[in-house]
C-alpha cells in the first residue's frame, strides 16, 4: 500500500542495543530538533518502567501503549524519535511513523547487540536463561520488519558521533529531493 508522506520528523527504529537513544540525542543536536524517546514518553505517562510495566500487565498491555504513542506523534513536527526495539514490529506502527517521519533503523550483529547490553538489566525480553540466543531470535523474527526502513545504518564499526553525521547526511538529502 503506498502511504502518502511528509518527511517533518526523523525515527530510529532498530534492536536493544544498537544505540538509537545516544544516536537521537546526537542528530537531534546537529539538526536542532526536538529529542522524543518513546519508551521515556510511556514511562513518564505511566510513572513506571518498562520492567514494571511488563511485570504488572505483560508485554501486549506495553505494546498498546507504544501504538497510542505512536499514533500520537502523528502530530509533532521537527523531533528526533527514538524508539522501543518492538515497536516497528506491531500494529502497523511502521507505516504510521512512515506518514511523518524519515525512517532510519540502527543494525548491529548480535555479537555486538550482546556486548553492548550484557551488562545492562532493565530490559525483561533479555532477562532470562539465555540472552544471546534470545537475541539471535527476536533479531531474525524482527529483520524484515527492520528492513522496510528508508534507511539502514550498520553500526558495528562506527562510533555514535558518525552514525549520527551519517544520519543526518541522509535527512538532508532525502528531504531536499523529496519536500
Ligand atoms: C524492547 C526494547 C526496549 C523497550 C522494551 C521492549 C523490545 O527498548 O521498549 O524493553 O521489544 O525490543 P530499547 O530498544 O530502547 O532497549
Amino acid at each position: 500500500m503506498q502511504i502518502s508522506r511528509h518527511l517533518d520528523n526523523l525515527a530510529l527504529i532498530g534492536f536493544m542495543g544498537t544505540g538509537k537513544t545516544s544516536v537521537g540525542r546526537l542528530v537531534a543536536e546537529i539538526l536542532r530538533f526536538e529529542f522524543l524517546d518513546t519508551d521515556e514518553l510511556i514511562q513518564n505517562r505511566a510513572g513506571r518502567s518498562i520492567a514494571e510495566l511488563f511485570a504488572a500487565d505483560g508485554e501486549a498491555a506495553f505494546r498498546t501503549l507504544e501504538s497510542e504513542a505512536v499514533r500520537e506523534l502523528a502530530a509533532r513536527k521537527q523531533c528526533v524519535i527514538s524508539t522501543g526495539g518492538g515497536l516497528p514490529t506491531h500494529d502497523g506502527n511502521l507505516d504510521a511513523l512512515k506518514a511523518h517521519a524519515l525512517v532510519v533503523c540502527l543494525w548491529a550483529s548480535p555479537d555486538k547487540i550482546w556486548e553492548r547490553v550484557r551488562y545492562q538489566f532493565h530490559r525483561p525480553l533479555l532477562n532470562q536463561a539465555d540472552p544471546q540466543q534470545r537475541i539471535r531470535e527476536l533479531l531474525a523474527q524482527r529483520e524484515p520488519f527492520y528492513k522496510q526502513a528508508d534507511v539502514l545504518v550498520n553500526t558495528d564499526l562506527r562510533n555514535a558521533r558518525e552514525v549520527a553525521q551519517q544520519i543526518v547526511l541522509q535527512f538532508k538529502l532525502a528531504t531536499r529531493v523529496r519536500k
